[in-house]
């Protein structure tokens, strides 16, 4: 399995002047977290870095200081996420057939998640992991008045990795410049285009470090794991 990390985003709400990814947690950098646990699963056999030019140095650095035997490539990353990702999959190896996309910020996603969504994309062409909404979500308009209470035993939380047909990842990325959509991740595009997007179970513990608050919490996690 094909992994591409999309890694070239700011730290604007993480309230840091430099890439969030950077940012140390528990002695290693939050990246470094992301690509071990890339490193530990048994499916992934290829990781693709999306970033920013100005951070390839340390990115480089960093890979270095993990000694991993996975084969890597560094990708020039976009100015959205989307962006990005595109320019993730046209610097795909030819042959590659399925891809994870996992966002480098979700540090704490462990192997076995990568190789269940690896796993369950043999049996479908486009998947996300994802987990059922603890709280009640409100839709609200411009005034800040609630339009509409959704039926929250049908709402779950996207998360990545989410993995996808190359191909059709690829058509669906094409159709999204044309019209101009922009999504915030990779399903969307999916599903704009009418293919089926499978739930794949998440965890909880997956969370995306954004904000200094998901520092904290993303630290206490792993003090508990080791
Ligand atoms: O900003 P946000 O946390 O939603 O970004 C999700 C992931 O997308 C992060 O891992 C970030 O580095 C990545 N990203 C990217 N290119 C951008 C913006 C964000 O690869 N231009």
């Amino acid at each position: 399995m094909y992994l591409l990390i999309p890694a070239a985003g700011s730290g604007r709400r993480m309230g840091s002047e430099r890439n969030k990814l950077l940012l140390e947690l528990l002695g290693k950098p939050l990246i470094a977290w992301t690509l071990l646990a890339a490193e530990a699963s048994q499916t992934i056999k290829w990781i693709g870095i999306i970033g920013q030019s100005i951070d390839w140095e340390d990115f480089k650095s960093i890979v270095e200081s993990l000694n991993l035997t996975k084969p890597v490539q560094f990708i020039q990353g976009g100015a959205t996420r989307q962006e990005s990702v595109y320019n993730g999959l046209q610097a795909l190896p030819i042959g590659a057939e399925s891809v994870l996309i996992h966002d480098g910020a979700r540090c704490l996603a462990t192997p076995e998640l990568f190789d269940r969504c690896s796993e369950a994309l043999q049996s479908c062409d486009g998947l996300i992991a994802a987990i059922p909404v603890k709280d009640t979500i409100k839709v609200v308009d411009a005034t800040g008045a609630i339009e509409s209470t959704p039926d929250r035993s049908r709402l779950w939380a996207a998360q990545t990795p989410q993995g996808f047909s190359v191909s059709l990842l690829k058509k669906c990325h094409e159709q999204g410049r044309q019209k101009g959509w922009e999504v915030t991740d990779d399903a969307a595009l999916f599903e704009q285009c009418g293919l089926l997007v499978r739930i794949v179970e998440g965890e909880e513990t997956n969370l995306k470090v954004t904000t200094p608050v998901d520092l904290a919490i993303a630290e206490f996690i792993l003090r508990q794991r080791s």
